[in-house]
């Protein structure tokens, strides 16, 4: 079984993506972090990442898994980064591969994944099982994600974190190449009144009444 999880930054997705996979035993690969580890890889190279697209290609290219694990790359300086190189179409067909390979051959003998990211079911996995695109209010993600910030002892202001988001979401959501949008049948969830259990409550109700052995499903 495969679960695409798309939506925006702070939106929830990543804690829900990470509780559906243990309560249903799939894999579980949050796509971000591999544009994120690209960045980070590019930033480390002293490489432009909103003008230098051969370097991004290539730091996507070569990107391995073990990369994905480094410190740092929830910074937000990686973030926009990430964002930005994530616009650029031989990046992003760098990363497809690794995407796709981990889908349909989850580690650890899974029988499933679920992936987590902007275009997982539009993209990456069309063919998903089920699709889920997470969203909230701005003003509740803004929120969400002053208090992460503030909780990991990191200095917040507040008016910085509204700028930034919106920034990473207009330029994900307007990009040429696989822009964020909910794929074709996706079902939408709005998190604004919810918290991590209520939203988890909600996708697995969504689950149930379509996972690949249900009844409910059309033949
Ligand atoms: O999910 P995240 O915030 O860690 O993602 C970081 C950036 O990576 C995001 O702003 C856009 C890009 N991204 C993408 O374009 N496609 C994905 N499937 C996942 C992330």
């Amino acid at each position: 079984m495969i679960i695409a999880i798309d939506g925006p930054s702070a939106a929830g997705k990543g804690t829900l993506a990470r509780k559906l996979a243990a309560a249903l035993d799939l894999a579980y690969l949050d796509t971000g972090t591999i544009y994120r580890a690209a960045a980070a890889k590019m930033l480390d190279a002293g490489a432009d990442p909103g003008r230098d697209a051969e370097a991004a290609g290539q730091a996507a290219r070569a990107l391995v898994l073990a990369e994905l694990s480094r410190p740092g790359l929830r910074e937000e300086n990686i973030s926009q980064a990430a964002s930005q190189i994530a616009t650029i179409p031989s990046v992003r067909a760098a990363l497809l591969d690794l995407q796709r390979d981990f889908a349909s051959r989850p580690p650890e003998g899974k029988k499933g994944a679920v992936l987590d990211g902007r275009d997982i079911g539009t993209v990456v996995c069309p063919q998903a099982d089920i699709k889920i695109f997470v969203t909230a209010s701005p003003e509740a993600r803004a929120a969400r994600r002053h208090k992460e910030l503030l909780d990991r002892g990191e200095a917040s202001i507040y008016a910085r974190v509204v700028q930034d988001m919106e920034a990473r979401d207009a330029r994900d959501s307007t990009r040429g190449a696989a822009p964020m949008k909910p794929a074709p049948g996706a079902f939408v969830l709005d998190t604004s009144a919810l918290d991590a259990d209520a939203a988890f409550a909600a996708a697995m109700k969504i689950v149930a009444a379509h996972r690949p052995s249900s009844p409910a499903r059309k033949p």
